[in-house]
């Protein structure tokens, strides 16, 4: 026999071994194709093996170097599906299509973003269209333009979050004196500075001031800004406005009630409470309010004589509190999702 016949043989013969053991899906078909190629006596590999000797002299060591290499790479072949096919089942890749199935947890929507979306629907129904604004703002839309001057008490640096931006310009860097917006009446101003009347809008956002934190009271908190601008805009108007938008949102039991008070970019001013506590005796401020300054219409280039205008600004998480009975403000923010479930 041809040596070169002989050696396509046994690579003939490693491949489609190989192949058994590795294919056998039962230890008893895996022991049927060991012995059709291993078996001792008229295995495929001993039958090749007995022709050895009949090949020319000088490739015999070149052959049986080959058939060592076969027997030993068939024996791998046959140990690994061996070892393969006596582990035992793993349950864990067993899926058992009758147990039940897992529930799965459904997110929520939190406490607050569901009343920004309540009190915008609300207002909008009023007429009232949601415009945003930048939480980091500059001095002269959270109080030159507001008509709060620079002494005032409000721009004290302890009761504002101020900080200092670097301005690149190609030839120098300055500082920009800029602050996290305490307020969203910096929206009135930018909406008023970028459309003529007549204006009904409101801006929901966050507001940032380095207030101590108890049960009413964070540091970061949102508002619900106000601004109603045309040629025929009356207090009673703005008086409206509030009580249809608090039993609108609250119910009909709340009751709503105005005193006197000073903001320096209203003129006359307000105080709103609403009724709170299990009894509804008590109450708690829910925002301000009042009438345009005409300081406030003249900075943005309104004529003062032509319109008037109200603009009030409430708690949006003291509305929230009031509306699911929640007593401590803390709440919104720890994140703890036995509280945040049930919303
Ligand atoms: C203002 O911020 C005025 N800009 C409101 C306004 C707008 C007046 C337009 C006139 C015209 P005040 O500081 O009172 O006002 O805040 C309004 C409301 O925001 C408060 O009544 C309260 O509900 C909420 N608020 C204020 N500070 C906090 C705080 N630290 N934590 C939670 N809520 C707060």
């Amino acid at each position: 026999m041809l040596a070169a016949d002989l050696l396509s043989a046994f690579d003939q013969l490693e491949k489609e071994g190989s192949e058994s053991f590795l294919g056998a899906v039962s230890e008893t078909d895996l022991e049927a194709a060991r012995v059709v190629y291993l078996g001792a006596k008229k295995g495929q590999l001993r039958i090749l093996q007995k022709q050895i000797p009949e090949v020319e002299k000088e490739s015999k060591p070149e052959v049986g170097k080959r058939f060592n290499e076969v027997r030993e790479s068939l024996k791998t072949a046959f140990d690994t599906a061996n070892r393969k096919l006596s582990q035992p089942v793993s349950t864990s890749s067993f899926f058992d299509v009758t147990l039940p199935g897992q529930r799965l947890r459904v997110g929520h929507r939190h406490p607050l973003t569901r009343t920004i979306e309540e009190v915008t629907d609300i207002m909008g129904r009023l007429g009232f269209a949601r415009v945003e604004g930048p939480e980091v703002e500059d001095e002269w839309h959270n109080f030159d333009a507001l008509n709060i001057p620079v002494e005032h008490p409000a721009r004290d640096p302890l009761d504002n979050f101020f900080m200092q931006v670097s301005e690149l310009t190609s030839r120098s860097v300055s500082k920009v004196p800029l602050m996290l917006r305490s307020q969203t009446s910096t929206v009135q101003i930018r909406t008023m500075d970028e459309s003529d009347p007549p204006i009904r809008m409101i801006a929901v956002g966050r507001c940032y001031r380095p207030d101590t934190v108890d049960a009413t009271h964070s540091f970061m908190f949102h508002q619900m800004e106000g601004l109603m601008v045309d040629s025929d805009v009356t207090m009673s108007k703005l008086k409206t406005v509030l009580r249809l938008f608090a039993t609108a949102y609250l119910g009909h039991d709340v009751r709503i009630r105005f005193r006197p008070s000073f903001f320096p970019f209203t003129e006359p001013s307000v105080e709103v409470d609403m009724s709170w506590g299990k009894d509804g005796k008590q109450w708690m401020e829910l925002g301000g309010a009042g009438m345009v300054d005409p300081n406030v219409l003249k900075s943005v280039g309104y004529d003062p004589d032509q319109y008037s205008g109200f603009a009030f600004g409430l708690g949006i998480e003291r509305l929230a509190m009031r509306r699911y009975g929640i007593d401590d403000i803390r709440l919104f923010y720890a994140n703890d999702q036995r509280f945040l479930c049930q919303f």
